[in-house]
């Protein structure tokens, strides 16, 4: 399985803390935000990683993360997202690097204190389809958020006014090779995006969708509030923890 974090994106609900540099280099307590996702992915065994940047900065992920040597890396991938054209879109630049195999993807702004090793296992042996990881949030409409009947996933719907649960769609998710089939079939949504929640129903429609409660707290870190949190999180009680 490959690894793709994505952080492209403008940071728009960030300004003017994004006017001159992209939202996953900013600082999260003591390290870059990129920092988190890429040992997300190298904590679950996953070292074969493509990062897809975007914007005007993308020249300082490359001084910042060069080949990755500090994560014990050999090489990192880099790929380019023009504008703002969603998550989706994103996700469907890393159609040449995935080359087939399945893909684990990461948000660049998501932060886990745990990790995803269970996850990441379950989907070796599940091969096909997808996985998606929820947690339990108190602001759900800020969020994709999971109907649940039983144990299945019945539908997502992304920033519901009236959320049908309390489980937020966290941005860590596993695909087989279809995902990028299933991209060059979306349409933008009402905010000109490629969004993943699209994406997602299309596994749900096709009963190939499963889904794991991740463990340890969760933050995504891309607004005033939410990147304050995940700073403090961090603070107290540190991120990516192995065990
Ligand atoms: C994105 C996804 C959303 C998901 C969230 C997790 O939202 O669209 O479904 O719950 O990431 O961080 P965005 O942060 O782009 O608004």
């Amino acid at each position: 399985m490959k690894g793709v974090i994505l952080a492209g994106g403008l940071g728009t609900r960030l300004y003017p803390l994004t006017k001159v540099t992209n939202k996953h280099l900013l600082p999260v307590y003591d390290k870059p935000m990129i920092y988190y996702p890429i040992q997300t992915l190298i904590n679950a065994g996953i070292d074969d990683i493509l990062i897809v940047t975007g914007g005007n900065n993308a020249g300082d992920f490359l001084r910042l993360l060069g080949n990755g040597k500090e994560f014990g890396l050999k090489h990192i991938n880099y790929t380019y997202q023009q504008g703002e054209g969603g998550i989706a879109e994103a996700l469907g630049l890393a159609e040449f690097f995935a080359a087939g195999e399945s893909v684990c993807v990461v948000l660049g702004d998501n932060i886990i204190e745990k990790n995803i090793r269970r996850a990441a296992e379950a989907f070796r042996k599940q091969k096909e389809g997808a996985k998606i990881l929820l947690k339990e949030v108190s602001d759900p409409y800020r969020f994709g958020v999971a109907e649940l009947k039983g144990d299945r996933i019945v539908r997502i719907e992304e920033k519901p006014k009236e959320p049908k649960s309390n489980y937020a769609v966290i941005g860590i998710y596993f695909y087989d090779h279809t995902v990028f089939d299933f991209i060059k079939t979306l349409k933008p949504s009402e905010r000109g995006e490629l969004e993943i929640t699209d994406v997602n129903n299309r596994y749900i429609e096709k009963g190939a969708m499963t889904y794991d409660i991740l463990e340890g707290w969760w933050t995504d870190a891309g607004t005033f509030e939410s990147l304050l949190r995940a700073n403090q999180l961090v603070a107290q009680t540190g991120a990516n923890k192995v065990s």
